[in-house]
């Protein structure tokens, strides 16, 4: 549940899901049950007997193409299937029918038939639309007589008791592929479908290569989907049997509405309907992060998100090409230190935990096996590279006699992998494999030699890359696909020039903390912001160096995405996607703007803060605080998705750290927990705290002035304080969303908000709980205590580096905070 994340966007899912459904509905032509006797015509419907399905037409945003699709009743309506995706009828003539022998037929306007399912050979077909999404076609009044159904042929969206995979018998692959586009259901590039080859996996494909994989089952779960097994309210079945080979699913509850897509962006996500938000939360999105992607690190290679850089070779094992190895070109893999000894019989085994298996289209399977058997086996074979028991309980076994590819370790989960060495290399220390050491180096070291390293990482990256640099976030090009790149591209000075127009005045959004943002555009469609560090600022340049090493290491989307930067010549600039919303103060504190922000998508910005503020204090490879949360260090996507900016004070602080002292106290006046702000103590604990104020701004549309407690109606959170203690909490709400709030989510967050703000660190929940508490709308949350006001006077420090945001909250880029550092 912990990990349970959101689908990206209200607007984003609204806009996804809104289809126009043909207006003027006439009724339903006989329920669930479609005959020879009615074709349904545009405007018709058939209703499942629960009422969760329907199958009618309808037409996706942007587009008068008229579909036959099931769709889930909840609203707005989430289709699940389409019959007719590939062939579009272009008016409102079409019908469907079932002929007399059992064949469904979609007829367009000029009575062509544009889809068909198949003959069929009934004697008294009828379809009918099932409760759980299934349309069949069979005998009426026979049970069991199923011919065709719609479960064989699933479109992107696999339902419960769907079944994903292969029946062997007759050759039927059931597989999904997205849609074109949010208006286009036609195939689109992503296609998850069940691998036959070794030991089963499901298969997220881009066109024809391999962009992700579920691993195999191991009795449990899929090897490289641990945190599968948190989410007890789905239950996976995996059948691997002389006819047939599938995955399924079924949730715990069968009232839930639930899903598993492939998105057109290639996402593969489980999700559930909340009924009283109306909207899906999404259980699970794969792939997740870099190590996902298929292969990566190469033949050889481990994959560690824990890890920087994120490959290593296995243990026995050297870079293949050392050079290209060290400037993290990781495509050429490993290779092993010490040719194995096969005859004489000395080899043996390292065993790595917590292992994504490698790769399985490549192994040999048997699942009766006990694993010393396993072992034995793979030592007589000389080409055996390793072994692993099937199941995860111990017994049966999986041989690989090839190259290892796609590992990766997780830090819990995965399974445990034996790798076949040479006797030399079994007793070598920690050289070349996954070392935590590097980790402890990095993170224990100052910034510096992260600084260094990553401008020594732009500068290299500029030597070998073509001009018109593509973003590192776009993992599915080609460079990346062949596992190089996951660290900052770099920008040409000359590519910069030419997308700002040599920085023209014209270009400019507005001066962040070390200089001025402008906007630009990459060729002729990708627009970017770039942040330029003044050539007179030096102070500046501590927090560019800052924000470049952290957020490049980064991924999350719920934080703004670095796409490169240029170090060249004088020039310093960061290259970040482009925000058409700007940032979150410029909504919320515009009384004509904030209207725009009704009440989901405000829920859905605080949804997505808690996010990227989770993955910052505990997802991310390195645990990060920010330091300096606030409205106008939120940006918003077209989609109204809030992305946390600004990462020029953000630290790193080690896992047995709890707690960080500083002498310079930098932040926010406004947004600063008390013990920070008067004692220097920073903790992930004053996020939360940031995060509390940034809650209750986005409830009431005011903003924190972080003025003393006697100028009372300044200051939000004793105002927030007060009507809660008085019963009247909802009056804080933003007057110009009352209509469309939900008091119930509005109550929570309130409370959730003061709970973030407590004066005591120690009361103040984790991120993780705050995501828990707004997944689960259900746990009764405790009363917060008095929030930590704003000291009424705060030490000099603190009054010298007062914010001097406000003024440039129309930046693209929200200045850094702090004057005198
Ligand atoms: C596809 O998935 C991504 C990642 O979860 C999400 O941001 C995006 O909104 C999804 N698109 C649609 C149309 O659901
Ligand atoms: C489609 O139906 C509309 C009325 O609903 C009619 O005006 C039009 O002529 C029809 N088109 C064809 C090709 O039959
Ligand atoms: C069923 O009917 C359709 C159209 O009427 C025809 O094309 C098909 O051959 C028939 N199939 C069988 C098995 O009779
Ligand atoms: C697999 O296909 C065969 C041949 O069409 C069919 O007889 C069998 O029932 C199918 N198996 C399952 C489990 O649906
Ligand atoms: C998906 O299923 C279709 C239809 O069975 C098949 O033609 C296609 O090859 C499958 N794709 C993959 C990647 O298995
Ligand atoms: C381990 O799991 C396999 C398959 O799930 C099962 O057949 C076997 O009986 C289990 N063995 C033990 C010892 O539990
Ligand atoms: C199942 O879910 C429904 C609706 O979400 C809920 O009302 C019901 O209490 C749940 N049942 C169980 C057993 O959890
Ligand atoms: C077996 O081991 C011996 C001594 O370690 C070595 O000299 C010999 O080359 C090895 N044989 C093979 C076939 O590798
Ligand atoms: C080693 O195992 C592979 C896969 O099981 C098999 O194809 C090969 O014939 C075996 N080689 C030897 C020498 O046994």
């Amino acid at each position: 549940m912990e990990l349970f994340e959101k689908i990206g966007g209200l607007p984003a899912t609204l806009l996804f899901l809104f289809f126009i459904f043909s207006s003027g509905v006439s009724p339903s032509i006989g329920g669930d049950i479609l005959t020879p006797a009615q074709p349904l015509t545009d405007g018709q419907e058939l209703i499942s007997a629960g009422e969760r399905f329907i199958l009618g037409f309808f037409s996706p945003i942007k587009t008068n193409n008229r579909y036959i699709g099931i769709w889930y009743k909840v609203s707005p309506p989430t289709v699940v299937w389409v019959a007719n995706r590939q062939h579009p009828i272009s008016d409102h003539n079409g019908s469907l029918s079932i002929t007399a022998n059992g064949t469904l037929i979609i007829i367009n306007q000029n009575s062509k038939i544009i889809w068909s399912s198949g003959s069929s050979g009934l004697a008294n077909p009828v379809a009918q639309l099932l409760d759980d999404g299934n349309f069949i076609v069979k005998e009426a009044n026979i049970l069991g007589s199923l011919t065709w159904q719609s479960f064989d042929y699933p479109s992107d969206t696999l339902l419960p008791g769907m079944k994903l995979g292969w029946n062997l018998t007759s050759g039927l692959n059931r597989n999904i592929t997205s849609w074109t586009s949010p208006s286009d259901p036609a195939s689109g590039l992503y296609t998850g479908a069940m691998d036959l080859h070794g030991n089963p996996q499901l298969i997220l494909w881009e066109g024809s290569s391999q962009l992700w994989r579920t691993g195999s089952w191991n009795g449990k779960t899929l090897t490289g989907i641990p945190d599968i097994l948190h989410y007890k309210i789905f239950l996976l079945e995996f059948v691997i049997n002389n006819d047939e080979v599938f995955c399924m699913y079924h949730t715990t509850n069968t009232s839930l509405i639930a899903r598993l897509t492939v998105n057109y962006t290639g996402i593969c996500q489980r999700s559930v309907w909340l009924d009283d938000s109306k909207m899906w939360i999404s259980y699970l999105s794969e792939p997740k992060d870099p190590c996902d992607y298929m292969s990566q690190c190469g033949v050889y290679g481990v994959c560690n998100m824990d890890d920087s850089p994120m490959c290593s070779c296995l243990k026995g094992f050297k870079p293949r090409s050392p050079t290209n190895w060290d400037l993290r070109d990781w495509r050429d893999g490993c290779m092993r230190m010490t040719e194995l000894d096969c005859r004489n019989g000395t080899d043996g085994f390292v065993t790595m935990k917590n292992i994504k298996l490698p790769d399985t289209s490549r192994s040999t399977v048997d699942r009766s096996m006990e694993l010393n058997e396993c072992r034995a086996m793979c030592l007589r074979n000389c080409s055996c590279t390793a072994y692993a028991s099937a199941d995860i309980n111990g017994t049966g076994c999986i041989i690989w006699t090839t190259e290892l590819i796609d590992i990766r370790v997780f830090s819990f989960g995965g399974q445990d992998l034996n790798v076949r060495l040479a006797a030399i290399d079994l007793g070598l220390g920690l050289h070349h494999s996954h070392s935590r050491t590097m980790v402890g180096i990095l993170v224990g070291s100052v910034l510096g030699i992260l600084l260094f390293a990553s401008v020594g990482i732009c500068i290299w990256i500029h030597r070998r890359r073509r001009t018109g640099a593509v973003p590192f976030a776009s993992h599915r090009n080609n460079e990346c696909e062949e596992g190089k790149e996951w660290e900052l591209p770099s920008f040409d000075l000359g590519t910069i020039i030419a997308a700002t127009n040599n920085f023209s005045i014209e270009n400019k959004l507005g001066q962040g903390g070390f200089g001025p943002v402008y906007k630009g555009k990459l060729g002729e469609e990708q627009e970017i912001a770039i942040k330029r560090l003044s050539k007179t600022s030096a102070q500046g340049t501590d927090e560019f160096m800052n924000e470049m090493t952290l957020i490049a290491k980064l991924q999350h989307r719920n934080l703004i995405r670095l796409l490169g930067c240029c170090t060249q010549r004088e020039e310093r600039t960061l290259v970040y996607e482009y925000m058409p919303n700007k940032s979150l103060d410029t909504f919320l504190f515009d009384k004509d703007k904030a209207v725009l922000l009704d009440w989901q998508t405000r829920y859905n910005i605080i949804e997505g803060i808690a996010q990227g503020l989770l993955y910052l204090h505990r997802d991310s490879r390195l645990r990060i605080i920010h330091r300096d949360l606030k409205a106008s260090n939120i940006l918003l996507d077209k989609d109204m998705n809030p992305k946390i900016s600004d990462f020029g004070l953000a630290r790193i602080f080690r896992e047995d750290e709890t707690a960080l002292n500083t002498r310079r106290v930098v932040g926010t006046y406004g947004y600063m927990s008390p013990e920070y702000a008067m004692d220097g103590v920073f903790s992930v604990k004053s996020d939360v705290f940031s995060f509390g104020v940034l809650v209750l701004e986005i409830i009431s549309g005011k903003k924190n002035r972080g003025v003393s407690i006697s100028e009372y109606k300044g200051n939000l959170l004793a105002h927030a304080w007060s009507l809660w203690m008085e019963g009247n909490g909802l009056e804080l709400v933003d007057e110009s969303i009352s209509n469309s709030i939900s008091m119930v989510e509005a109550i929570n967050c309130i409370k959730l908000g003061l709970l973030c703000v407590q004066e005591s660190p120690k009361d103040r929940p984790t991120m993780s709980s705050v995501v828990l508490m707004l997944g689960n709308r259900n746990t009764s949350l405790p009363d917060p205590k008095r929030p930590g006001f704003f000291p009424t006077r705060a030490r000099p420090e603190v009054e010298s580096s007062k914010s001097k945001t406000d003024s440039a909250s129309i930046n693209e880029f929200s200045i850094t905070t702090v004057e005198g550092r």
